[in-house]
Protein backbone atom coordinates (compact mmCIF):
# COMPACT_ATOMS: atom_id res chain seq x y z
CA UNK A 1 0.00 0.00 0.00
CA UNK A 2 1.43 3.20 -1.31
CA UNK A 3 1.45 6.07 1.92
CA UNK A 4 0.36 10.09 1.14
CA UNK A 5 1.43 11.80 3.74
CA UNK A 6 -0.24 15.36 3.78
CA UNK A 7 0.79 18.45 5.44
CA UNK A 8 -1.21 20.43 7.64
CA UNK A 9 0.41 23.10 9.68
CA UNK A 10 -0.92 26.60 11.05
CA UNK A 11 -0.31 27.77 7.73
CA UNK A 12 -2.38 25.39 6.13
CA UNK A 13 -5.95 24.36 5.15
CA UNK A 14 -7.48 22.52 7.88
CA UNK A 15 -10.62 22.18 6.92
CA UNK A 16 -8.86 20.35 3.45
CA UNK A 17 -6.93 18.17 5.57
CA UNK A 18 -10.24 17.28 8.28
CA UNK A 19 -12.26 16.86 5.09
CA UNK A 20 -9.46 14.40 3.49
CA UNK A 21 -9.24 12.38 6.45
CA UNK A 22 -12.78 12.51 7.63
CA UNK A 23 -13.72 10.68 3.80
CA UNK A 24 -10.91 7.85 4.16
CA UNK A 25 -12.30 7.36 8.30
CA UNK A 26 -15.85 7.61 6.56
CA UNK A 27 -15.30 5.11 4.15
CA UNK A 28 -13.70 2.90 7.11
CA UNK A 29 -9.81 3.44 6.64
CA UNK A 30 -7.42 4.41 9.18
CA UNK A 31 -5.46 7.68 9.31
CA UNK A 32 -2.52 8.52 11.29
CA UNK A 33 -2.75 12.07 12.94
CA UNK A 34 -1.41 14.12 15.24
CA UNK A 35 -2.33 14.22 18.96
CA UNK A 36 -0.97 17.31 21.51
CA UNK A 37 0.53 13.89 23.27
CA UNK A 38 2.06 11.23 20.40
CA UNK A 39 0.64 10.64 17.16
CA UNK A 40 -2.19 8.34 16.94
CA UNK A 41 -3.71 5.81 14.39
CA UNK A 42 -7.46 7.01 13.60
CA UNK A 43 -10.48 4.80 12.60
CA UNK A 44 -14.07 4.98 13.29
CA UNK A 45 -14.86 4.44 16.74
CA UNK A 46 -18.16 2.50 16.44
CA UNK A 47 -17.42 0.33 12.91
CA UNK A 48 -15.72 -2.85 14.07
CA UNK A 49 -13.98 -3.21 10.56
CA UNK A 50 -12.33 -0.07 10.75
CA UNK A 51 -11.59 -0.98 13.98
CA UNK A 52 -9.88 -4.25 13.24
CA UNK A 53 -7.42 -2.21 10.56
CA UNK A 54 -6.03 -0.37 13.60
CA UNK A 55 -5.24 -4.05 15.27
CA UNK A 56 -3.77 -5.45 12.24
CA UNK A 57 -1.66 -2.36 10.87
CA UNK A 58 0.36 -2.33 14.14
CA UNK A 59 -0.04 -5.67 14.92
CA UNK A 60 -1.84 -5.37 18.29
CA UNK A 61 -2.96 -7.81 20.36
CA UNK A 62 -6.96 -7.67 20.63
CA UNK A 63 -6.55 -7.92 24.71
CA UNK A 64 -5.17 -4.11 24.20
CA UNK A 65 -7.77 -1.71 24.59
CA UNK A 66 -8.13 1.53 22.62
CA UNK A 67 -8.85 5.07 23.56
CA UNK A 68 -12.23 6.78 22.02
CA UNK A 69 -11.50 10.63 21.19
CA UNK A 70 -14.63 13.04 20.83
CA UNK A 71 -14.37 16.58 19.29
CA UNK A 72 -17.19 17.80 21.70
CA UNK A 73 -18.65 17.30 25.23
CA UNK A 74 -21.93 16.15 23.84
CA UNK A 75 -20.46 13.51 22.00
CA UNK A 76 -19.43 11.68 25.09
CA UNK A 77 -23.14 10.24 25.56
CA UNK A 78 -22.62 8.46 22.22
CA UNK A 79 -20.13 5.72 23.92
CA UNK A 80 -20.04 6.49 27.85
CA UNK A 81 -22.43 6.29 30.93
CA UNK A 82 -21.88 8.77 33.05
CA UNK A 83 -22.70 7.16 37.09
CA UNK A 84 -24.54 9.20 39.38
CA UNK A 85 -21.70 9.08 42.22
CA UNK A 86 -18.81 10.43 39.96
CA UNK A 87 -20.87 12.56 37.97
CA UNK A 88 -19.68 16.05 39.34
CA UNK A 89 -16.14 15.12 39.76
CA UNK A 90 -15.91 13.75 36.09
CA UNK A 91 -17.69 17.23 35.23
CA UNK A 92 -14.95 19.78 37.05
CA UNK A 93 -12.36 17.27 35.28
CA UNK A 94 -13.82 17.67 31.99
CA UNK A 95 -14.03 21.57 32.56
CA UNK A 96 -9.99 21.69 33.76
CA UNK A 97 -8.24 19.09 31.24
CA UNK A 98 -10.43 18.89 27.99
CA UNK A 99 -9.95 19.45 25.53
CA UNK A 100 -6.44 17.99 26.99
CA UNK A 101 -4.34 14.89 27.88
CA UNK A 102 -6.98 13.05 30.80
CA UNK A 103 -8.48 9.92 29.46
CA UNK A 104 -11.17 9.11 31.64
CA UNK A 105 -12.37 5.20 32.18
CA UNK A 106 -16.05 5.38 32.42
CA UNK A 107 -18.77 2.59 32.16
CA UNK A 108 -19.34 1.68 27.91
CA UNK A 109 -22.52 2.31 25.83
CA UNK A 110 -23.54 -1.21 24.09
CA UNK A 111 -22.70 1.28 21.01
CA UNK A 112 -19.33 0.82 21.16
CA UNK A 113 -17.86 -2.52 19.34
CA UNK A 114 -16.31 -4.93 22.11
CA UNK A 115 -13.07 -4.81 19.62
CA UNK A 116 -12.54 -0.74 21.03
CA UNK A 117 -12.82 -2.11 24.48
CA UNK A 118 -11.07 -5.60 24.32
CA UNK A 119 -14.57 -6.87 25.40
CA UNK A 120 -14.39 -4.86 28.90
CA UNK A 121 -17.71 -3.18 29.93
CA UNK A 122 -15.51 0.31 30.29
CA UNK A 123 -14.46 2.76 27.80
CA UNK A 124 -11.25 5.21 27.88
CA UNK A 125 -12.33 8.40 26.43
CA UNK A 126 -10.38 11.60 25.38
CA UNK A 127 -11.20 15.06 24.31
CA UNK A 128 -7.75 15.96 22.03
CA UNK A 129 -6.55 19.54 22.48
CA UNK A 130 -4.17 19.21 19.15
CA UNK A 131 -5.75 21.86 16.15
CA UNK A 132 -5.29 19.17 13.72
CA UNK A 133 -7.14 16.06 14.84
CA UNK A 134 -9.63 18.37 15.87
CA UNK A 135 -10.35 19.47 12.39
CA UNK A 136 -10.68 15.59 11.45
CA UNK A 137 -13.03 15.18 14.45
CA UNK A 138 -15.21 18.46 12.96
CA UNK A 139 -15.41 17.22 9.63
CA UNK A 140 -15.71 13.17 10.77
CA UNK A 141 -18.32 14.17 13.28
CA UNK A 142 -18.10 11.14 15.04
CA UNK A 143 -15.73 9.54 17.85
CA UNK A 144 -12.52 7.96 17.10
CA UNK A 145 -10.61 5.17 18.35
CA UNK A 146 -6.82 6.15 18.20
CA UNK A 147 -3.83 4.21 19.76
CA UNK A 148 -0.65 5.50 19.41
CA UNK A 149 1.02 5.44 15.84
CA UNK A 150 3.70 2.95 16.67
CA UNK A 151 3.88 -1.01 16.13
CA UNK A 152 2.88 -2.90 19.41
CA UNK A 153 5.33 -2.07 21.71
CA UNK A 154 7.26 0.08 20.39
CA UNK A 155 8.47 3.42 20.71
CA UNK A 156 5.86 5.88 20.24
CA UNK A 157 5.96 8.50 17.28
CA UNK A 158 6.05 12.18 18.09
CA UNK A 159 6.77 12.71 14.82
CA UNK A 160 5.22 12.23 11.21
CA UNK A 161 8.61 10.80 9.98
CA UNK A 162 8.79 8.52 13.08
CA UNK A 163 5.10 7.58 12.12
CA UNK A 164 6.43 6.96 8.69
CA UNK A 165 9.10 4.95 10.27
CA UNK A 166 6.38 2.93 12.25
CA UNK A 167 3.63 2.33 9.42
CA UNK A 168 4.68 3.26 6.34
CA UNK A 169 3.23 0.88 3.22
CA UNK A 170 0.70 -0.45 5.77
CA UNK A 171 -1.86 2.30 5.92
CA UNK A 172 -3.24 4.87 3.21
CA UNK A 173 -2.66 8.09 4.90
CA UNK A 174 -0.42 9.94 7.59
CA UNK A 175 -0.64 13.50 8.67
CA UNK A 176 2.12 16.02 9.32
CA UNK A 177 1.25 18.00 11.62
CA UNK A 178 4.55 18.96 13.48
CA UNK A 179 6.31 17.54 16.48
CA UNK A 180 4.18 16.74 19.06
CA UNK A 181 3.58 19.31 22.13
CA UNK A 182 3.21 17.02 25.00
CA UNK A 183 5.32 14.70 24.03
CA UNK A 184 4.14 11.62 26.20
CA UNK A 185 0.67 9.92 25.73
CA UNK A 186 -1.87 10.68 27.79
CA UNK A 187 -2.65 10.33 31.59
CA UNK A 188 -5.42 7.29 32.11
CA UNK A 189 -7.78 7.38 35.26
CA UNK A 190 -10.36 5.27 36.71
CA UNK A 191 -12.48 7.06 39.31
CA UNK A 192 -13.55 5.55 42.19
CA UNK A 193 -16.40 7.39 43.97
CA UNK A 194 -15.74 7.22 48.30
CA UNK A 195 -18.52 8.35 50.33
CA UNK A 196 -18.65 11.39 52.18
CA UNK A 197 -15.10 12.35 50.20
CA UNK A 198 -13.11 13.22 47.46
CA UNK A 199 -12.77 10.40 45.28
CA UNK A 200 -10.20 8.05 44.36
CA UNK A 201 -8.10 8.12 41.14
CA UNK A 202 -6.59 4.90 40.27
CA UNK A 203 -4.19 6.23 38.00
CA UNK A 204 -3.56 3.67 35.43
CA UNK A 205 -1.02 5.73 33.46
CA UNK A 206 0.78 8.80 34.02
CA UNK A 207 1.51 11.57 31.42
CA UNK A 208 0.64 15.41 30.63
CA UNK A 209 -1.79 15.69 33.41
CA UNK A 210 0.25 14.99 36.55
CA UNK A 211 -0.99 14.25 39.91
CA UNK A 212 -0.28 17.44 41.21
CA UNK A 213 -2.51 18.71 38.83
CA UNK A 214 -5.44 16.17 39.69
CA UNK A 215 -4.76 16.06 43.51
CA UNK A 216 -7.14 19.34 44.04
CA UNK A 217 -9.94 17.25 42.93
CA UNK A 218 -9.41 13.48 44.35
CA UNK A 219 -6.84 11.18 46.23
CA UNK A 220 -4.34 9.80 43.26
CA UNK A 221 -3.98 6.18 43.89
CA UNK A 222 -0.68 4.75 41.52
CA UNK A 223 0.64 1.32 41.50
CA UNK A 224 3.92 0.62 42.96
CA UNK A 225 3.37 3.46 45.41
CA UNK A 226 3.55 3.52 49.38
CA UNK A 227 -0.70 2.79 49.66
CA UNK A 228 -1.47 1.34 47.18
CA UNK A 229 -3.99 -1.06 46.82
CA UNK A 230 -4.36 -3.31 43.69
CA UNK A 231 -8.07 -3.06 43.24
CA UNK A 232 -7.79 -5.29 39.91
CA UNK A 233 -7.97 -2.37 37.59
CA UNK A 234 -4.40 -1.39 36.02
CA UNK A 235 -4.58 -1.19 32.26
CA UNK A 236 -4.40 -4.12 30.23
CA UNK A 237 -2.36 -3.43 27.52
CA UNK A 238 -0.16 -1.86 29.86
CA UNK A 239 2.84 -4.35 29.57
CA UNK A 240 5.82 -3.94 30.89
CA UNK A 241 7.32 -4.13 27.70
CA UNK A 242 5.85 -1.25 26.22
CA UNK A 243 7.44 2.02 24.51
CA UNK A 244 10.49 -0.19 23.89
CA UNK A 245 14.02 0.60 21.20
CA UNK A 246 15.34 -2.50 19.82
CA UNK A 247 18.81 -1.41 21.92
CA UNK A 248 18.82 -2.89 25.29
CA UNK A 249 18.15 0.27 27.34
CA UNK A 250 19.09 0.43 31.26
CA UNK A 251 18.39 2.95 34.40
CA UNK A 252 21.76 3.98 35.83
CA UNK A 253 20.98 6.22 38.84
CA UNK A 254 24.18 7.69 39.21
CA UNK A 255 25.58 7.12 35.26
CA UNK A 256 28.86 9.38 36.72
CA UNK A 257 29.62 6.08 38.14
CA UNK A 258 28.82 4.02 35.57
CA UNK A 259 31.95 1.51 34.59
CA UNK A 260 31.79 0.49 30.70
CA UNK A 261 32.61 -2.81 29.26
CA UNK A 262 35.79 -2.75 27.10
CA UNK A 263 35.12 -2.25 23.28
CA UNK A 264 31.66 -1.50 23.69
CA UNK A 265 29.45 1.71 22.57
CA UNK A 266 27.34 3.32 25.07
CA UNK A 267 24.80 6.35 24.52
CA UNK A 268 23.87 8.52 27.45
CA UNK A 269 20.25 9.51 27.62
CA UNK A 270 20.35 12.58 30.57
CA UNK A 271 18.22 15.34 31.11
CA UNK A 272 20.28 18.23 31.05
CA UNK A 273 24.39 19.75 30.86
CA UNK A 274 24.71 20.26 34.71
CA UNK A 275 26.55 17.29 35.51
CA UNK A 276 28.18 16.99 31.84
CA UNK A 277 31.95 17.65 32.34
CA UNK A 278 31.50 14.87 35.29
CA UNK A 279 29.53 12.58 33.18
CA UNK A 280 32.17 13.07 30.41
CA UNK A 281 34.81 12.40 32.83
CA UNK A 282 33.34 8.92 34.48
CA UNK A 283 33.10 7.08 31.21
CA UNK A 284 33.81 7.12 27.41
CA UNK A 285 30.48 7.74 25.85
CA UNK A 286 29.49 7.99 22.61
CA UNK A 287 26.97 9.85 22.34
CA UNK A 288 25.67 12.38 24.96
CA UNK A 289 21.74 13.41 24.56
CA UNK A 290 20.11 15.73 27.09
CA UNK A 291 16.66 16.16 27.06
CA UNK A 292 16.89 19.81 28.10
CA UNK A 293 19.78 20.83 27.48
CA UNK A 294 21.55 23.65 30.22
CA UNK A 295 17.58 24.14 31.11
CA UNK A 296 16.40 20.96 32.74
CA UNK A 297 13.05 21.57 32.37
CA UNK A 298 10.92 18.71 32.37
CA UNK A 299 8.30 19.79 29.70
CA UNK A 300 10.60 20.88 27.17
CA UNK A 301 12.68 16.77 28.00
CA UNK A 302 9.25 15.60 27.21
CA UNK A 303 9.00 16.85 24.19
CA UNK A 304 12.48 15.21 23.17
CA UNK A 305 12.04 12.48 25.03
CA UNK A 306 10.49 9.92 22.27
CA UNK A 307 12.33 11.96 19.48
CA UNK A 308 16.09 11.21 21.16
CA UNK A 309 14.87 7.24 22.53
CA UNK A 310 14.57 6.74 18.42
CA UNK A 311 17.70 9.07 17.35
CA UNK A 312 20.03 6.81 20.01
CA UNK A 313 18.03 3.84 19.07
CA UNK A 314 18.85 4.16 15.66
CA UNK A 315 22.57 4.79 16.62
CA UNK A 316 24.13 1.24 16.53
CA UNK A 317 24.82 1.52 20.51
CA UNK A 318 25.44 -1.30 22.14
CA UNK A 319 23.56 -0.15 24.99
CA UNK A 320 21.79 2.89 26.41
CA UNK A 321 22.03 4.29 29.51
CA UNK A 322 19.42 6.73 30.62
CA UNK A 323 19.56 8.92 33.63
CA UNK A 324 16.20 8.91 35.67
CA UNK A 325 14.19 11.52 36.17
CA UNK A 326 12.96 13.98 38.92
CA UNK A 327 10.22 12.22 40.03
CA UNK A 328 7.64 14.98 39.82
CA UNK A 329 5.41 16.12 37.47
CA UNK A 330 6.05 14.93 34.39
CA UNK A 331 9.29 13.86 35.67
CA UNK A 332 6.67 10.41 36.83
CA UNK A 333 5.49 10.17 33.44
CA UNK A 334 8.85 9.83 32.08
CA UNK A 335 10.05 7.53 34.70
CA UNK A 336 7.46 5.60 33.86
CA UNK A 337 8.58 4.89 29.94
CA UNK A 338 12.13 4.37 30.96
CA UNK A 339 11.37 1.76 33.46
CA UNK A 340 8.93 0.33 30.78
CA UNK A 341 11.75 0.92 27.93
CA UNK A 342 13.96 -1.07 29.96
CA UNK A 343 11.76 -4.03 30.72
CA UNK A 344 11.13 -4.52 26.82
CA UNK A 345 14.65 -3.32 25.23
CA UNK A 346 16.94 -5.16 22.88
CA UNK A 347 14.30 -7.90 21.60
CA UNK A 348 12.17 -7.87 18.55
CA UNK A 349 8.45 -6.71 19.39
CA UNK A 350 6.18 -9.22 20.14
CA UNK A 351 3.65 -10.15 17.54
CA UNK A 352 0.15 -10.36 17.92
CA UNK A 353 -0.20 -13.69 16.44
CA UNK A 354 2.35 -14.77 19.51
CA UNK A 355 -0.07 -13.75 21.72
O1 LIG B 1 -2.19 10.21 24.28
C1 LIG B 1 -2.81 9.19 24.02
O2 LIG B 1 -3.58 8.66 24.84
C2 LIG B 1 -2.62 8.58 22.63
C3 LIG B 1 -3.22 9.55 21.61
C4 LIG B 1 -3.25 9.00 20.23
O3 LIG B 1 -4.48 9.96 22.06
N1 LIG B 1 -3.20 7.28 22.57
C5 LIG B 1 -2.65 6.21 23.22
O4 LIG B 1 -3.31 5.01 22.99
O5 LIG B 1 -1.68 6.29 23.93
P1 LIG B 1 -2.66 3.59 23.31
O6 LIG B 1 -3.48 2.59 22.61
O7 LIG B 1 -1.23 3.58 22.97
O8 LIG B 1 -2.93 3.39 24.83
C6 LIG B 1 -4.23 3.08 25.26
C7 LIG B 1 -4.17 2.39 26.58
C8 LIG B 1 -4.28 0.89 26.50
O9 LIG B 1 -3.08 0.27 26.24
C9 LIG B 1 -4.82 0.57 27.87
O10 LIG B 1 -3.73 0.48 28.75
C10 LIG B 1 -5.65 1.79 28.23
O11 LIG B 1 -5.36 2.77 27.30
N2 LIG B 1 -7.10 1.52 28.15
C11 LIG B 1 -7.92 1.65 27.08
N3 LIG B 1 -9.18 1.29 27.38
C12 LIG B 1 -9.16 0.93 28.68
C13 LIG B 1 -10.16 0.46 29.60
N4 LIG B 1 -11.42 0.30 29.24
N5 LIG B 1 -9.78 0.20 30.88
C14 LIG B 1 -8.48 0.38 31.26
N6 LIG B 1 -7.51 0.82 30.43
C15 LIG B 1 -7.83 1.08 29.17
MG1 LIG C 1 0.67 3.03 22.73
Amino acid sequence: MRTEIIYADSTGDLEWVGEKAADLLAAGEVVALPAETVYGLAADAMNPDAVAKIFAAKDRPAHDPLIVHIGNRDDLRLIAEIPDDIAEVCKKLRDEFWPGALTIILPKRPEVPDSVTAGLDTVAVRMPADNVFRAVLKAFQGPLAAPSANRFGRVSPTSASAVEDELGGRIPLIIDGGACRDGVESTIIKIEAVEGTKPNFHVLRTGPVTIEMLKPFGRCKLPGKKGYVSIGIEAPGQLDSHYAPTTPLRVVERPEDFVPEEGKRYALLTLDGGKKSKLMDAAAWDKIEMLSPGAGKLPEAAVRFYHLLRQLDGGGFDEIIAEPMPDLGLGVALNDRLRRAQHGSGSAPQHAADE
